[in-house]
């Protein structure tokens, strides 16, 4: 009898009969395994070349290894990597100060993944509520919109719309509001006296990149600023270039009150991520209120601030806008033969319904996979599309052919 790690004849196969048998079954990963990556494209471990149009759920924007980010963090990896916030470091200052100045804001508060970073923002906008705002203590709540993505944890799931990421994991923490996206006259009936912060992501990536109806942020900003209530943007997976602007909210030419980043903050090399708000509001903490052993720490920062320096150039921000707009115009001509029923995005990100009759977002993804294109399914027949915004644009083109041959076959 095989035993399972040695279960399969191929090095692909034996590499996921071991990873299925001694890892939780949290993921449903599509049967490649990858061994090494450069730019847009990932090298599996029978030599197989795939085009990445998932760029990690866009924590790669920069590509796999860019030479600037491995360079920073090598000359990072030789000096010091960890210090604990127990002292300061010589990177810490600059990151935050130039990350800060990315946002137009005043302060940082830097952690590590997206949603220790989410919680920090509604841990922020409730001591906010209840020190400046003047809520009565244990009152205060968050509106937040229907088919949200904001992470994991226990506090996030609980205001999760979506059964798979919630069920099983109560008792819930209360304090939320639920709301449909899009819908401003539901926001404004959900928000009362005792509502500190509107969180929202700019456009829903998870849910099937859906952008929301134009105004809507312009209203959502108006809105909260009129009723003094915190709008906070979650741009984890839609900021740091991935529209064609730094951040997603500046289409509307919204600022809001507090950006929670993420994913490319960190280069798809360590996992950065930070609360970006200001004096008010970000003020509030003192010694011991909150942190993260790991957050803010010296290679991050390294990191850090390569990308802030590489997002200063606007290239990638161009990048995103010419290459989207290429992308888009090709996606669109795939509705008109009824292979794909709606196409929405912006930039370098685009989600596609596809026609049910075809198949399924896995089944599609996995015909994609053997063609040498890697994608995401979400939600049953939708596609994410989310190139590295390094991809040129001759690999988009050979990507979409790719794409042409297996829904138009
Ligand atoms: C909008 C948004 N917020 C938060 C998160 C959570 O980030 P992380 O997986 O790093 O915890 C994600 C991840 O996909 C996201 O897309």
């Amino acid at each position: 009898m095989t035993t399972l790690s040695s279960a399969g004849t191929t090095a692909t196969e034996r590499d996921i009969a071991a990873a299925e048998a001694h890892s939780a079954h949290n993921y449903h990963p599509l049967p490649v395994v990858i061994a090494s990556a450069e730019g847009a494209w990932m090298t599996d471990v029978e030599g197989r070349r795939y085009l990445d149009m998932l760029a990690g759920y866009s924590a790669l924007n920069f590509g796999h290894g860019h030479p600037r980010l491995i360079a920073a963090a090598k000359a990072q990896l030789d000096r010091v990597t960890l210090t604990s916030r127990a002292f300061h470091h010589d990177r810490f200052a600059a990151f935050c100060t130039e990350l800060a100045e990315l946002c137009g804001m005043e302060m940082v508060l830097p952690m590590n993944t997206g949603a220790e970073a989410v919680e920090t923002a509604i841990k922020t906008a409730r001591k906010w509520g209840y020190k400046v705002k003047g809520v009565p203590d244990g009152k205060a709540t968050i509106v937040v919109a229907a088919d949200n993505f904001h992470g994991r944890t226990t506090t996030i799931v609980s205001f999760s719309t979506d059964p798979e990421a919630r069920a099983d994991f109560g008792p819930y923490t209360p304090g939320f509001t639920v709301v449909p996206y899009g819908d401003l006259a539901a926001l404004d009936a959900a928000v009362d006296e005792n509502t500190v912060a509107v969180l929202l992501e700019p456009i829903q990536g998870e849910a099937g990149v859906l952008v929301p109806p134009p105004g809507y942020l312009t209203g959502v900003r108006q809105l909260t600023a009129d009723r003094g209530v915190l709008f906070i943007a979650d741009e984890i997976q839609s900021g740091l270039g991935r529209t064609g602007r730094t951040f997603a909210c500046e289409h509307e030419g919204v600022v809001p009150d507090m950006y929670v980043l993420g994913k490319a903050l960190g280069g798809g090399v360590v996992p950065v991520s930070a609360v970006v708000s200001s004096r008010e509001v970000l003020g509030v903490f003192r010694p011991g209120e909150h942190g993260s052993t790991f957050g803010g720490n010296p290679l991050a920062c390294a990191v850090g601030l390569e990308v802030l320096a590489m997002l200063r150039t606007g290239e990638y921000q161009q990048r995103a806008t010419a290459l989207g707009d290429h992308l888009h115009a090709e996606l669109r001509s795939l509705t008109a033969t009824g292979a794909v029923t709606a196409v929405r995005g912006r930039g370098l990100w685009a989600g596609l319904d596809v026609n049910p009759a075809l198949g399924t977002g896995r089944t599609i993804s996995e015909h994609l996979l053997t063609r040498g294109l890697l994608v995401k399914d979400t939600h049953g027949s939708t596609i994410r599309l989310a190139p590295p915004l390094v991809i040129t644009e001759d690999d988009l083109d050979w990507g979409v052919a790719r794409l042409r041959e297996v829904l138009l076959p």
